[in-house]
């Protein structure tokens, strides 16, 4: 497959030596490059470098009569199919998030109509100072990739976040995220426990982590898709990238998720949800005396069965947590549940399940399955999408 057409901006911090190794990296996997540079970019590495390893002329000058007659900035951003700028610096950052454009890597940055992908690199006091988190905010919501930086030894001396990713970490997330499987897709995701109030200060509720989900959520993103995530009381950070719904009770998470889903592509039910609730939820706190034994519960309703009860539903994926007869159990959720596949997984064994960072997976679908084994949830949930999206597209093309 022909590979797209990257313009790489370096700006003007020492990570700019590393644009160079990016460069080499980004056409030996076939990319075509050009580059463009900030002046002060040039006195760390100079434009020559660039131009020898593209075979192309080097461009740092918005307004030099020469620079336009070989390709003028206008034609250069059409050309691109995507703009990275590695390293951005904070200065590049806070320009480009007020949408100045006063030298030729903004004003690219603001004629350019294609993805955006931006590495920042700069010294962790810098990088921690509340307007650039600000200004890298107000870039993603402009919809700009934000890739790294990472913690490590800095230039300066000081350790800290602010390093730029490295070459062949951004490589890899480029090349990733165009052959990926989900690209278009959207998902709405269920993740973490519910909570079923008692009295004002006592609830219902399970050992759910909501990692799962999240490890779920952010692997989506990054196979392409676009992701809801409805998310019980976890403790987790919200996601780059993802749009977050925050409930609390099993009611509330079914209305977040039934009136909307057939929006989706794909539903994954990966949300513990509490089967029952108490039947009353008394105002005031209830004494310890007169605290019942025996309070009475009514049941929830079944989110993902309601899902798969759509007339238009989604491609939909449940979790099956079982303790004995793990296929049995799962399969017979799915068949209930009317679900095109499960993913089960032991639970009160030693590793892995309910708040773990590990986890295996056994996914059932109707005539097949499939053992994902122990390993990090995160990468668990990239394979468990890939193994989705295959599924998907062997029910659209049966
Ligand atoms: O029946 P069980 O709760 O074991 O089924 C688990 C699957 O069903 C999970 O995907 C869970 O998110 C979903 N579920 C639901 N609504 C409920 C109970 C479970 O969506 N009320």
């Amino acid at each position: 497959m022909q590979k797209k057409n990257i313009l790489l901006a370096v700006s003007g911090g020492i990570a700019a030596y590393k644009a160079a190794e990016l460069t080499r990296l980004l056409k030996k996997q076939g990319y075509a490059v050009r580059v463009v540079m900030t002046e002060s970019a040039t006195r760390f590495v100079t434009p020559l470098t660039f131009q020898a390893l593209t075979g192309h002329p080097v461009h740092h000058q918005l307004l030099d009569v020469d620079e336009e007659n070989a390709m003028g900035h206008i034609n250069l951003a059409r050309w691109a199919e995507h703009l990275l700028i590695a390293p951005a610096t904070a200065n590049i950052i806070a320009k480009m998030s007020h949408g100045l454009a006063d030298d030729l890597l903004t004003t690219l940055y603001l004629a350019a109509e294609c993805p955006v992908s931006i590495a920042p690199a700069m010294n962790q006091a810098m990088w921690g100072k509340s307007v650039t988190q600000q200004n890298i905010r107000s870039l993603m919501e402009c919809g700009v990739q934000i890739l790294g930086p990472e913690a490590g030894d800095q230039a300066c001396g000081e350790s800290g976040m602010g390093r730029m990713l490295e070459p062949e970490k951004i490589c890899n997330i480029l090349s990733s995220s165009e052959n990926a499987a989900l690209k278009g897709k959207r998902i709405l995701i269920s993740a973490g426990p519910t909570r079923e109030a008692i009295d004002p200060v006592r609830f219902i509720s399970n050992r759910s982590s909501g990692k799962m989900g999240y490890a779920l959520a952010e692997a989506a993103v990054k196979l392409g898709a676009t992701v809801t995530l409805v998310s019980g009381p976890v403790n987790l950070m919200p996601l780059t990238g993802v749009g977050l719904v925050n409930v609390e009770s099993a009611e509330q998470m079914y209305n977040a998720i039934a009136p909307n889903a057939h929006e989706y592509d794909i539903y994954i039910g990966a949300a513990a949800v509490a089967d029952y609730r108490p039947a009353e939820v008394v105002q005031q706190k209830i004494k310890k005396q007169l605290m019942q034994s025996n309070i009475p519960l009514t049941q929830n309703k079944d989110i993902i069965a309601a899902v798969a009860e759509l007339p238009n539903r989604p491609f939909v994926v449940g979790f099956a947590a079982e303790t004995d007869d793990l296929e049995q159990y799962a399969r017979h959720k799915m068949r209930n549940k009317k679900l095109d596949m499960i993913a089960a997984n032991w639970v009160g064994r030693e590793q892995g399940g309910f708040d773990s960072d590990v986890n295996a997976l056994k996914v059932f679908w109707q005539g097949g399955d499939e053992t994902l084994a122990m390993m990090d949830k995160p990468l668990l949930a990239e394979r468990l999408l890939e193994l989705i999206a295959k599924r998907m597209h062997e029910k659209n093309t049966a």
